[in-house]
C-alpha cells in the first residue's frame, strides 16, 4: 500500500453496529475490502477494531479512517476524543483522521480544530489527515492555515446524481482527492436504467457501474453493505474500465440531488 495514498475502494460502516456489524465487516474483509471508514458518531469504531482483529490479518494490511465529531472540535475535547477513538478501535493510530463537519458559523474557531488535527498527526495518532463536508471556502482556509498538500482528502456526498462539478474541478486543480460518501445514494443507483445497461455490458450491476464511474473520475468510494452479494458486486467495480462515451452518459445523470443536508451543513458549492 502506497503510504501517501488512500485505497480507492473503501467500505462504509454507518449503521453496521454490534455483532451484526462485525459479521458484515468480516464478510467484507473476506471479499477483499481493506479500507474501512468509521467515525466517532457511528458507534462502529469498536466493531471495526474487533473485525480487524478477528480477521487474523495484520493491522498493516488495513487502511482505517475515523472522524472527529462536530461536538468534539473544541480545544478541551479534541485530543481526548482522538485518544478515545484509538482506544475503542484498539489501535495505536489510524491511517486517516478527518474533521467530520466544519464548526457551524465558526462556533469553534476554525484554527483551533484544524491546528489540533495537524497536532494529532504530529503526535503519531494519524498517518494522514483530512476533512469532510468542507466546501471550497473551507478548503481555501485549510490551505492558508496548514499549507498546500497538508490534507489527503475531503470526504463529501458524491454519487451519479450529485457530481458536484465545482468542488470536483477545484479539487482537481489542487490535486486533492475527494472521497465519495453515500456513493450509491443509499442503494438507489442500482435501480438506474442507464447504469443498469452500462453495467450489463461489463457483466456487473448498475451499482458497480456507478462506483466504477466515480473511481474513474478520480474519487475514492466508500459504499456500505451487509449483504455478501452486494459487497461482492460492489467490489467488482474495481475491474471495470468505462469508455469515454459511457462516462459521458453517466455524467449526464447529475441532477444535484443531495441527500445529507442537516442544519449544521455549510453553504455547499453545488
Ligand atoms: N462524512 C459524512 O458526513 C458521511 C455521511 C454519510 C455517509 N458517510 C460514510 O459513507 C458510507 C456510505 O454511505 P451510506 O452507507 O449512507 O450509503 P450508500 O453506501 O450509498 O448505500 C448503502 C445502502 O445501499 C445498499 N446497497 C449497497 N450495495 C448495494 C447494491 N449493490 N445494490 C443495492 N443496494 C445496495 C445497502 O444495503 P445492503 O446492506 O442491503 O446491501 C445500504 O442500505 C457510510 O457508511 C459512511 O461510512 C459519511
Amino acid at each position: 500500500m502506497n503510504s501517501s495514498s488512500i485505497p480507492q475502494m473503501g467500505l462504509g460502516t454507518f449503521g453496521r453496529t454490534g455483532d451484526a456489524g462485525i459479521e458484515a465487516l468480516l464478510t467484507a474483509i473476506e471479499v477483499g475490502y481493506r479500507h474501512i471508514d468509521t467515525a466517532q458518531s457511528y458507534d462502529t469504531e469498536s466493531s471495526v477494531g474487533a473485525a480487524i482483529r478477528r480477521s487474523g490479518l495484520p493491522r498493516g494490511d488495513f487502511f482505517v479512517t475515523t472522524k472527529v465529531a462536530d461536538t468534539n472540535l473544541d480545544k478541551a475535547s479534541f485530543m481526548p476524543s482522538v485518544e478515545k477513538s484509538l482506544e475503542t478501535l484498539g489501535m495505536d493510530r489510524v491511517d486517516l483522521l478527518l474533521i467530520h463537519w466544519p464548526s457551524q458559523h465558526d462556533q469553534v474557531p476554525f484554527e483551533h480544530y484544524m491546528l489540533a488535527l495537524a497536532e494529532a498527526k504530529a503526535k503519531g495518532f494519524a498517518r494522514l489527515i483530512g476533512v469532510s463536508n468542507f466546501p471550497i471556502a473551507d478548503l481555501e482556509r485549510t490551505r492558508a492555515l496548514l499549507g498546500e498538500g497538508a490534507i489527503a482528502t475531503d470526504q463529501v456526498e458524491i454519487h451519479p446524481y450529485l457530481q458536484s462539478p465545482k468542488l470536483r474541478d477545484f479539487s482537481r486543480s489542487r490535486s486533492l482527492t475527494l472521497t465519495a460518501y453515500q456513493p450509491l445514494y443509499k442503494g438507489k443507483v442500482n435501480d438506474d436504467p442507464v447504469l443498469r445497461k452500462i453495467g450489463a455490458s461489463h457483466g456487473v450491476s448498475a451499482a458497480a457501474a456507478g462506483l466504477a464511474f466515480l473511481m474513474q473520475e478520480g474519487h475514492v468510494v466508500i459504499p456500505a453493505s451487509s449483504s455478501r452479494a452486494n459487497l461482492d458486486g460492489n467490489f467488482a467495480a474495481l475491474k471495470v474500465r468505462l469508455s469515454e462515451d459511457e462516462m459521458n452518459r453517466i455524467r449526464a445523470l447529475d441532477r444535484g440531488l443531495r441527500h445529507i443536508n442537516p442544519t449544521k451543513s455549510p453553504r455547499w458549492d453545488d
